[in-house]
């Protein structure tokens, strides 16, 4: 698969016109292709200083309003992005010589839209928000076991598990996101969408406006 790829590249006019559609594209291609865990992405985030941090977590929606994720708002990136909202998303995906590269604006998910996704988890996950205080010191792995044994009992199979409040999504409104097609040579196919929102540069923009996309081509 990844010798097919490099030999047909990635060229303008096979673009999708927006990049969720073309992340669609690849998206399938990499299911289809049998990628383990084609959502899993790495995060980035920086503090209010600058300083980076990064960390993997899983893609569970995206359309043309942007890409969620699921987090713990306490956690050290929701920390950051309380500070800092620009992120960066990166989805790895080697085995098929891609990755596509999306940097962007994180904004909260509605509570509605949170709670939605919070019941299709599965009781024990719903269960492990509670327990966890992501990112947070825990003196011991039986302290954790403990807090996890407490909420089942107090919640049971047949109880409804409440959404944390400490608990939520992030839409990652995308700003640019890059295409990038292992070549042969090291002559890599980089296009990349720019966002141009109505008004222009430094426009209103957020998840509600229609974006216009134009699309540039970088160097390898
Ligand atoms: C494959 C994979 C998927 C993960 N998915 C998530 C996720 O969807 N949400 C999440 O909060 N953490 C997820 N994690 C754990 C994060 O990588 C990270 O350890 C955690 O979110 C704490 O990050 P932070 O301290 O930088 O905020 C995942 C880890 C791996 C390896």
């Amino acid at each position: 698969m990844r010798a097919h790829y490099r030999a047909e590249g990635l060229q303008e006019e096979d673009l999708a016109p927006d990049p969720y559609g073309q992340f669609l594209r690849w998206f399938e291609e990499a299911v289809a292709g049998g990628l383990h865990e084609p959502n899993a992405m790495v995060v980035s985030t920086a503090d209010e200083r600058g300083r980076p941090s990064s960390r993997t977590v899983l893609l569970k929606q995206f359309d043309e309003r942007g890409f969620v994720f699921y987090t713990n708002y306490n956690s050290i990136k929701g920390r950051e992005i309380d500070a800092n909202p620009y992120v960066s998303l990166l989805f790895p995906w080697h085995a098929v010589a891609r990755q596509v590269i999306v940097a962007g604006r994180a904004e909260r998910t509605g509570r509605d839209e949170t709670a939605a996704y919070f019941r299709t988890r599965p009781h024990g996950s719903q269960l492990g928000a509670w327990a966890s205080e992501q990112s947070s010191q825990v003196a011991s792995r039986e302290e954790l076991d403990r807090a996890y044994a407490q909420l089942a009992e107090r919640y049971p199979e047949t109880e409804r598990v409440p959404v944390p409040p400490h608990w939520g999504g992030y839409r990652v409104v995308a700003r640019t996101v890059e295409f990038w097609q292992g070549r042969e040579n090291r002559l890599h196919d980089r296009l990349r969408y720019v966002r141009r929102d109505p008004g222009g540069p430094g426009g209103p923009g957020g998840s509600g406006a229609a974006a216009v996309w134009t699309v540039e081509r970088l160097s390898p």
